[in-house]
């Protein structure tokens, strides 16, 4: 028996974790849920987003999966997702774009992963006004944070039989923090000689990824290319209904889906779960229970590539628990 902290989240997040938490059981995972909360719930209830219960059930299970949490834009509690990343070291943020029969895309023939920092840059939350008129905010590198990020993508690289690693960055700008970060990718890559390397500009990249996303294969970038970069994929397999992530460290890993919390469909029933469910089959191969994870991964794909019973958002009139419960058909 797997424990697992599960935080339902804000907007659409009670509703996607509850029709992935519905498909994990019939898929037979097992796992002994540790429901804990988090976000704008937490906030207006308590006034803490982010309570020490939750953190001590994350630490003490090392697996989480959430549903989306609110950031307040511009004012208000900073992100607790940015949070609970510093909080637990949570330097991975894996987010795969893959593309699915069935899910209207421009593209069929993608599958890459993006491995973004999720630490460091300037997601470090540096930054004050110079001021009534300036505002400064620092962008941190450092010689660990780009070792272990650019280490974790060739090792991802070999582990999942991938063959390429793609460095994105700005080193022709920034000279110090992504020439750094370039530097320590063409000491670490010769050590990984079965994979091949390359490096390319941010800007560059993101003409490329629309041009000919099917030359990339695994893609190793700071924190804000990464978050920019990583929703441009979602959006080149369809979207970011479908598109799973996980947030891993040394010690705890946190899955849940990329996209937000979708404030204009709650209550409604509608969200696509997929992402969610995608995010679970991440965290099954996490707890070494592969086997389920690609069982339920084949049983939406199937649903999705039928169109039948599929949500709104891809074309169809499914509401969350009958897709969930479409994909339960498959499985059995
Ligand atoms: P969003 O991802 O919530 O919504 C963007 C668009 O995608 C909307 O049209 C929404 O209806 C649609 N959408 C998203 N998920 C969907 C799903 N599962 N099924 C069908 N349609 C879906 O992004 P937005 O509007 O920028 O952010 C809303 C809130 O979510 C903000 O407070 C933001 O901070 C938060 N957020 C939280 C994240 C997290 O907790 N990991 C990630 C991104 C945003």
């Amino acid at each position: 028996m797997h424990k697992i902290t599960l935080i339902p989240g804000d907007g659409i997040g009670p509703e996607v974790t509850e029709a992935a938490v519905k498909v994990l059981d019939a898929a037979g995972a097992n796992i002994d849920w540790d429901v804990q909360y988090a976000g704008d719930c937490m906030y207006q209830k308590c006034g803490n987003p982010l309570p020490e219960e939750t953190l001590a059930s994350i630490e003490k299970n090392g697996v989480a999966f959430k549903g989306p949490l609110t950031t307040p834009v511009g004012t208000g509690f900073r992100s607790v997702n940015v949070a609970m990343r510093k909080h637990f070291d949570l330097y991975v943020n894996l987010r795969p774009a893959k593309t699915y029969p069935g899910v209207y895309s421009r593209y069929d023939n993608i599958d890459l992963v993006v491995v973004r920092e999720n630490t460091e840059d300037l997601y470090a939350g540096i930054e004050h006004m110079v001021g009534p008129d300036a505002a400064e905010s620092i962008k941190i590198f450092t010689r660990k944070g780009c070792e272990r990020i650019i280490r974790w993508a060739f090792e991802y690289a070999i582990k999942e039989g991938r063959k390429k690693v793609t460095a994105v960055h700005k080193a022709n700008i920034m000279k110090c923090t992504d020439g750094m970060y370039l530097d320590i990718f063409r000491q670490i890559a010769p050590e990984y000689p079965q994979i091949e390397a390359e490096d390319v500009i941010a800007d560059a990249m993101s003409m490329r990824l629309v041009y000919a996303p099917e030359e990339y294969d695994v893609l190793v970038m700071p924190n804000l290319y990464g978050d920019i970069l990583s929703d441009l994929c979602a959006g080149l397999v369809g979207g970011l209904g479908i598109a799973p992530g996980a947030n891993i460290g040394e010690k705890i890993a946190l899955f849940e889906p990329i996209h937000g919390t979708a404030p204009t469909i709650v209550g409604q029933g509608i969200a696509n779960p997929t992402a969610t469910i995608l995010s679970s089959c991440l965290m099954l191969k996490h707890i070494g229970e592969q086997a389920k994870g690609d069982m339920i991964e084949q049983a939406v794909a199937k649903v999705i590539k039928d169109g039948k019973t599929v949500t709104v958002d891809l074309g169809g009139t499914a509401s969350t628990m009958e897709f969930a419960n479409a994909v339960i058909a498959e499985i059995k």
